[in-house]
């Protein structure tokens, strides 16, 4: 059964009318990965933040989103309010953007958190964000914690929203190039974290990623966008190895014949064929 179900999604702008996405369909099932593929400017971040009802005023969009049978386009904002984090979590393309610049990022996570688990304890609540943390790479988590946005890297900003995925364990993650701000090894770890989580929870994952290594590591299925349009989905091995879409094809093509270029940079030693 698909826990998600998106059906002719449209996102407009409505100052200029324009179409951004078109008419976008796709489901995901309890427990896999769905990558959402495509150059930048395609719409994947539309399509993330139009599941959660969280892009800006000025753009407008159609279609049905149903989450487990509840039609989200249809429900008032302060009900979708409480879906957000608990039911769907979304980590960011840009981590640096979803924390308040004024207060520590561990007053923030306390209040996101305060939101959804309200029955936990004080000493609960600490326990379950450092083990988060560690478990994200933070040595000294309690530090990271005192520290202001600005002082923190992008990468290290990222870690703490995936931390926050970590400790809330949502049904659904949407993950908007959650490593593009990592270095090699911390996305290495990253999506290992992400593998766990999905394996001990059995949660399901929209990953947005432009790294089709990554991709093909861990999606079952994936979307690929053009120009604000899905021109193919599919299973992922179908995807890499039998492409419909010249796009596709392209997309994967390039990502082969760039590995084949480093490769051969790197002496065949540091870029795994993956
Ligand atoms: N708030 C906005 N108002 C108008 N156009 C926007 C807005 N946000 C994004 N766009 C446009 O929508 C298109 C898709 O954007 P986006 O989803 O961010 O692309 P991607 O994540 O695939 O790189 C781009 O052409 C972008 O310029
Ligand atoms: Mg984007």
């Amino acid at each position: 059964m698909s826990v998600l179900q998106v059906d002719h999604l449209k996102i407009w702008d409505s100052l200029t009318g324009r179409m951004l996405v078109t008419d976008s369909s796709f489901h995901l099932k309890q427990g896999e990965c769905l990558a959402i593929v495509g150059e930048s400017g395609s719409g994947k971040s539309l399509t993330c933040r139009a599941l959660m009802r969280l892009n800006r005023p000025g753009l407008r969009q159609s279609g049905d989103i149903i989450l487990e049978g509840i039609n989200l386009s249809e429900l008032p904002e302060k009900e979708i309010r409480k879906l957000r984090g608990k039911r769907l979590c979304m980590i960011m393309q840009n981590g640096m953007r979803a924390f308040d610049p004024s207060r520590p990022v561990g007053a923030h996570l306390r209040e996101t958190l305060t939101v959804h688990t309200s029955h936990w304890s004080r000493t609960e609540m600490t326990k379950n964000v450092k083990l988060a943390m560690e478990s994200v790479g933070f040595k000294d988590p309690t530090a990271v914690m005192g520290r202001y946005p600005h002082e923190l890297s992008g990468g290290m900003l990222q870690r703490v929203m995936i931390a926050l995925a970590i400790v809330l364990e949502p049904d659904i993650i949407i993950a908007d190039e959650p490593t593009t701000a990592l270095d090699a090894i911390t996305q290495y770890e990253v999506v290992e974290q992400f593998e766990q989580l999905r394996s001990r929870l059995g949660s399901s994952m929209i990953f947005v990623s432009h790294d089709l290594g990554v991709v093909k590591r861990i999606a079952d299925k994936v979307l690929v966008m053009k120009d604000g349009e899905i021109v193919e989905q599919g299973e992922t091995s179908d995807i890499f190895s039998g492409a419909n879409h010249p796009y596709t094809r392209y997309l994967v093509s390039s990502k082969l014949a760039l590995q084949r270029h480093f490769k051969q940079l790197m002496g065949g030693e540091r870029v795994a064929e993956s």
